[in-house]
């Protein structure tokens, strides 16, 4: 190894080495130290209503399956048959009773009537005849991740069975993304998929995008000409402003965001709903009702932050799920997921499909903005003698302070880089090959 995860991050100093984007060395070691043992994002209840629905997934640069049973429990396996390593699900969703090679056709049931165990091998081709009976049908199912949740509609997995919980790996980041899924009334849960997911490639490091969605409050000039076009849910900037922005990052967990810290007293949503008067309707008696069921308790603003390492959640409108799936050093795979609160009146949801779509995915007016930044940014830092240099996040260094209320976060105001100094700090330790004893902190309760 030419590096060392010290060597390329420099939290104290504020730098990062322009390899960690470039090199597919460092790539590699990525996949291994970071996406074969934290939490990832796979899916959203919602993708597999029904007993033996199927939707393809990824974590890391491995196609997973995510699919619901017959018993109704959700399960995570590796998409590659355990004979010679075929796809077994080529389309992105559908519905199968047991998932059937191409290839030579052997079969895996996640059937518990059946199986002890979800992906077992139920069928060889030629079982007694060319094997004569003697495979071990039991010793190759599919393989199947280490744990999974279902953390209200989102499904979070890990390869890793020493990992720890995911409300642990999570900490207080969790406020802001029950902010998300939650229902807009602030009761748990409650919140669905609008349409399908948007998948797109971008030719980038992942962690470029991920970094951005980490309280980048400083690149709005990116989005000027969106603004002047106009394109807020009420017909104003981009989106209508928030105001009072604080950038917070969970300093030990790498998570951060932009919110804000720890109450919010007015109604967000009436005033940028003005010129839908159905869709203001709604969101005035859903705000009464939050006010309602959340008195007393830590109420969040929250507009965007990043889960480490690498989905992000839009918390206020547009309410969005985003993931960063590595392809290569320079290759992203890039998905956007809408949500909306499953009880909302059709006029609600087709307001917010028409806001989701100007606004975001690859033809988004916003994320195009963003895109063509993370591509030229990755072309231009893979030359010889750029690729030497480091990236500048110095911005706030030494500013930080603690947020009364929420483990382990601190804030520098609005705007800072304190949060993505954070972000590569815990890269660095992943990296490093930290165990799971020194990766997770401990809180006096
Ligand atoms: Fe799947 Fe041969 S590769 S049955």
């Amino acid at each position: 190894r030419k590096w060392s995860p010290q060597q390329l991050v420099d939290a104290e100093l504020g730098t990062v080495s322009r390899e960690v984007y470039v090199n597919q060395d460092i790539f590699q070691e990525e996949l291994e130290q970071i996406f074969s043992r934290a939490w990832l994002f796979v899916g959203h209840e919602s993708m597999v209503p029904n007993p033996d629905d199927y939707f393809v997934s990824r974590m890391g640069n491995d196609s997973v399956i995510l699919t619901r049973d017959r018993q109704g429990q959700l399960q995570v396996l590796l998409n590659s048959c355990l004979h010679r390593g075929m796809r077994l699900c080529r389309y992105d969703q559908g519905n199968n009773r047991t998932f059937t090679c191409p290839y030579h056709g052997w079969s895996y049931s996640t059937d518990g009537k059946l199986v002890e165990r979800a992906g077992e091998l139920v069928g060889v081709p030629g079982f007694k005849t060319h094997y004569y009976g003697e495979l071990d049908k039991k010793n190759w199912g599919l393989k199947s991740v280490a744990k999974l949740v279902n953390y209200k509609g989102t499904i979070w997995a890990t390869w890793d069975e020493n990992a720890p919980s995911f409300e642990a790996y999570l900490g207080d980041m969790k406020l802001y993304l029950d902010f998300a899924l939650d229902h807009r009334d602030g009761s748990p849960g409650g919140s669905e998929m609008i349409g399908g997911v948007q998948k797109w490639r971008i030719p980038c490091n992942w962690k470029t995008a991920a970094e951005n969605f980490n309280a980048d409050l400083y690149h709005d000039i990116s989005h000027r000409s969106v603004d002047v076009v106009g394109i807020g849910p009420g017909g104003k900037g981009r989106r209508d402003p928030t105001p009072n922005r604080v950038s917070i990052s969970f300093k030990d967990l790498g998570h951060g965001l932009v919110g804000r810290a720890p109450y919010y007293e007015e109604n967000p949503y009436t005033p940028i709903f003005a010129n839908y008067p159905e869709v203001e309707q709604y969101y005035r008696k859903v705000y009464e009702e939050r006010e309602k069921n959340l008195a007393g308790t830590m109420r969040v603003l929250h507009s965007v932050g990043t889960v480490f390492p690498n989905m992000a959640v839009h918390g206020r409108q547009p309410r969005t799920i985003a993931v960063f799936h590595p392809v290569s050093a320079t290759e992203t795979e890039m998905w956007r997921i809408y949500l909306v609160d499953k009880d909302a009146p059709q006029e609600v949801k087709d307001a917010a499909r028409a806001y989701y779509l100007r606004y975001s995915g690859p033809g988004g007016m916003t994320e195009s903005d963003d895109m063509e930044n993370w591509c030229y940014a990755t072309e231009s830092s893979t030359g010889t003698i750029a690729r030497t240099l480091h990236y500048n996040y110095q911005m706030g260094i030494g500013h930080a302070k603690p947020v009364p209320g929420l483990r382990g976060a601190v804030t520098t105001g609005e705007f800072t880089e304190e949060n993505n100094r954070n972000y590569y700090a815990r890269w660095a330790q992943f990296m490093e090959g930290r165990s799971w004893d020194d990766l997770m902190p401990t809180y006096d309760e």
